[in-house]
């Protein structure tokens, strides 16, 4: 029996918003069909993951890619993913008469409400997280005025904004918590009046800290997860400033052995999107090898 020590990350997969959505779609598959409901659509991939996606497709689930798709659908479900849409979004499917399944995450939709809420009070709204991810594109959509989307040190020290303006900070639910802190304080120098909500997820930060802490201790970590995942890319770039042999899989055959080498503990931890099976096989595939 080998001696390498796995620590396992309890937090790893799916996290409850993920999970609702994925479990809406898979319920609405027969709903739809009993109901004479169909096309079943998801608006954009259900979550970032290549295996369930592709799983869904098979049984007749289709991906509306993008809004001027979706202006041409006129009949059938759309279900929003966790990750939430504009507030256009929500005009054109009641427009086009489509029947509407919500499962963006509570956590995603309490950011909507503040941002629609502070925008109508005149702040001005700054998104700490990736202006290209989906959730922060729909975040911005529901800012009524002017907003601003910083990721970045000096994204955060080069913003201008109006001095004594009133501006509200919320976060992307996955953004690193350490990371978000350090904007807030650059921003709080600028002498804005400020109204700072955290709203990283605490699914987010409980996975973050556990998978820091598993990192520190073990010789070896790792990610699992889809490539666009961004919690995914997040606890990588957490775990490898603290141990420097992290790597990131999408599946079981990414492993390599050469990782599992001169080791004696290693850690495993997986993004907010990874499934349970594909967890469970890499699990196994490095306890055959170390
Ligand atoms: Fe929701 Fe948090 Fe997951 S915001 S989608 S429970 S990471």
């Amino acid at each position: 029996m080998s001696s390498v020590k796995i620590i396992m990350a309890e937090s790893a997969g799916f996290c409850f918003g993920v999970k609702r959505a994925v479990d809406t779609v898979s319920q609405e598959i027969t709903r739809c069909a009993d109901e004479g409901r169909g096309p079943l659509y998801t608006y954009g991939p259900i979550i970032h993951n290549e295996q369930v996606v592709s799983r869904l497709e098979q049984q007749g689930v289709r991906v509306i890619g993008s809004t001027e798709e979706l202006r041409r659908v006129r009949q059938g479900t759309v279900v929003i993913r966790s990750h939430g849409v504009p507030k256009e979004i929500y005009r054109i499917l009641n427009d086009n008469g489509l029947h509407t399944i919500d499962a963006t995450c509570p956590f995603v939709k309490k950011i909507h409400q503040i941002v629609e809420k502070e925008s109508g009070n005149g702040r001005h709204i700054i998104i700490i997280g990736n202006d290209s991810h989906p959730e922060v594109e729909g975040i911005r959509g529901w800012c009524g005025g002017d907003v601003s989307v910083i990721e970045t040190h000096q994204e955060a020290e080069s913003l201008i904004i109006p001095e004594d303006r009133e501006v509200c900070v919320v976060s992307q639910t996955t953004f690193n918590s350490n990371k978000f802190k350090d904007l807030v304080e650059i921003i709080r120098k600028k002498r804005y009046d400020i109204l700072v909500l955290n709203t990283i997820c605490s699914a987010t930060e409980e996975r973050q800290n556990e998978a820091r802490t598993i990192a520190a201790q073990a010789d070896a970590m790792i990610v699992i997860g889809d490539d666009r995942s961004s919690n995914t890319q997040k606890l990588f770039e957490i775990c490898k400033a603290v141990c420097r042999r992290t790597y990131h899989v999408q599946t079981a055959a990414d492993l390599q052995p050469a990782w599992l080498m001169d080791i004696r503990s290693i850690g495993i931890t997986a993004g907010a999107s990874t499934p349970n099976n594909i967890i469970e096989e890499v699990q196994n595939n490095v306890r055959l090898n170390v």
